[in-house]
């Protein structure tokens, strides 16, 4: 019988992407329809979602419903979008009165509201549409309520007789928790006796350990951050659960979208190039620099941050360390990002405070991030946590040496460059404070002095293979397991 999902999340790029929550979402289920799997992906139809590629069109039995949770009443409609670059047929959920705002996400009393209906939604569509899913994935704090609803007020239909639960963590810092007082208004109805009474006696509902206690897999996007989430330094409060879980939470790395991210095809870039030809990387280098208005001497590291800018990302530890190194002119730095007003400050302090040496651009742009990736010599990430991480391993397909905090993700797909025997892709440095970046940062100037070694470094890192093929092995193999033992290992 084909595999069938459905699969459950917030963000599904290109169309709507805030972080790498949308790149991974969209990668996946693309390469698993790509492998014969029905895969259903639900989303909200966000006024920002971005149409473009996209053939809209009604679903019959999915036209004009209501989904009541506790005292709310939602109106909907889900609408198919087709994918006119290929891939699975998207399930848009339409509910102005939940959706129909300026963002992504917000911070209106709703929020939960707005992830949750679509969760329901998402399995009512089944129901109507007579979808019998082998597998519900669900991402995140926002659709992890699906297994226990699976649980309780739909055990009822036979429909989800065969139905399993796959819940995968991108990030644990984000956890959905509300005021218990809120719980009428999730939808459970008698079945609200279910939710862990640790966080009830706290006054409080923690939407993403109802994932973890409920689904009947869980993996999360590094092996190295599956195994720091089971510790209480990274647990953020949840490792105790993980550890009680009777299977081990999985890690699976994720993979690079190939045909977005490759430097020698790349359509948002006016210059070219590949492992044996770096001469459209310097190409790359110059036209960055010229669109930036920095000054950018051959001899002298540009370095780029594309990010999120807030405390996992670790910002702060660069505060003290940036301005010396642009003071002394030692590095050149290109920025893009948004988040958090005090980060977003300082990198217009350094803009104004370093012209010519630094720049700073404020906001989203999907095109200016290739051109950084493809343009930098090198790429920062000294994150606090990180459960996987994309840019590093962008960084290291075009030839862009990153420097990166051992932890998750980036530890496990960044090697540490040994110059004597010319192994390693980046540098890797330990510790979460402002003398480490300086460390890492004197190290990768000491580096680039080297052209020799450089040249080894960035090749060793173009050579690497993050593709999605190897990840799509593993989450077959999961909802493989998931399906046959709900979730346990044979043994278990
Ligand atoms: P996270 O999901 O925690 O933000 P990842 O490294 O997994 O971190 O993914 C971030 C993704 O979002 C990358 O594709 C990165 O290029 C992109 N991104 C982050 N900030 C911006 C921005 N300001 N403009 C364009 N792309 C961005
Ligand atoms: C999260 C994590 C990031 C990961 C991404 C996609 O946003 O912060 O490390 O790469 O999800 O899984």
């Amino acid at each position: 019988m084909r595999p069938s999902a459905c699969y459950i999340t917030a963000e599904f790029a290109p169309y709507v992407k805030v972080g790498g929550l949308g790149d991974v979402s969209a990668a996946l289920a693309g390469i698993l329809h790509g492998r014969g799997h029905d895969i259903r992906p639900f989303l909200p139809l966000y006024d920002d979602l971005d149409r473009k590629g996209l053939a809209i069109e009604p679903i019959a039995p999915l036209a004009d419903l209501e989904i009541a949770m506790g005292p709310h009443r939602y109106r909907y409609s889900v609408l198919r979008g087709r994918q006119q670059h290929g891939g699975p047929d998207l399930y848009l959920v339409d509910c102005p009165a939940l959706y129909g705002r300026k963002g992504i996400y917000g911070n209106a009393a709703d929020e939960h509201l707005r992830f949750l209906a679509l969760t329901r939604i998402a399995l009512e569509s089944c129901q109507r549409l007579g979808f019998a899913p082998r597998i519900v994935h669900c991402h995140d704090w926002h659709t992890a309520l699906a297994p226990l609803y699976l649980r309780t007020i739909y055990a009822w239909d036979r429909l989800f007789e065969h139905t399993r639960t796959v819940l995968t963590i991108h990030n644990l810092g984000y956890q959905g928790v509300l005021p218990w007082d809120w719980v009428e208004g999730l939808g459970l109805g008698d079945a609200a006796r279910e939710l862990d009474a640790g966080e009830r006696a706290e006054g409080r509902v923690n939407l993403l350990r109802e994932g973890l206690k409920h689904a009947d897999s869980v993996n999360t996007v590094s092996p190295g951050y599956a195994r720091e989430i089971c510790t209480p330094a990274l647990g953020m409060g949840l490792d105790a659960v993980l550890r009680g879980r009777h299977d081990s939470v999985s890690g699976i790395l994720n993979g690079v979208d190939h045909e977005a991210w490759d430097p020698a095809t790349d359509p948002m870039l006016p210059a070219h190039f590949e492992a044996g030809d770096l001469s459209g990387k310097a190409r790359m280098r110059t036209a960055l620099a010229d669109r930036l208005g920095l000054d950018a001497p051959a001899g002298t590291p540009l370095v780029g941050m594309v990010s999120r800018l807030n405390w996992q990302k670790g910002i702060d530890l660069t505060e003290s360390v940036l301005p010396t190194l642009l003071g002394r002119g030692t590095i050149r730095l290109a920025v893009l990002g948004n988040g958090e007003a005090r980060y977003e400050q300082f990198f217009d302090s350094l803009a104004r405070d370093f012209p010519g040496r630094a720049s700073f651009t404020r906001g989203y742009s999907e095109e200016l991030s290739h051109w950084i990736e493809a343009g930098a010599d090198a790429f920062l990430m000294p994150s606090r946590y990180e459960p996987c991480g994309l840019n590093q391993m962008y960084s290291l397909r075009y030839g862009t040496v990153p420097i990166v905090r051992r932890t998750g993700g980036l530890a496990d797909s960044v090697e540490h460059f040994d110059p004597a025997s010319g192994t390693g892709t980046g540098i890797v440095f330990n510790d979460p404070d402002p003398p480490a970046v300086r460390w890492a940062l004197d190290t990768m100037i000491d580096w680039f002095r080297s052209p020799a070694a450089w040249r080894r470094l960035q090749l060793n890192g173009m050579q690497q293979d993050f593709s999605w093929e190897r990840s799509a092995d593993a989450y077959e193999a999961l909802y493989r397991r998931t399906r046959r033992h709900g979730g346990k290992s044979k043994s278990g």
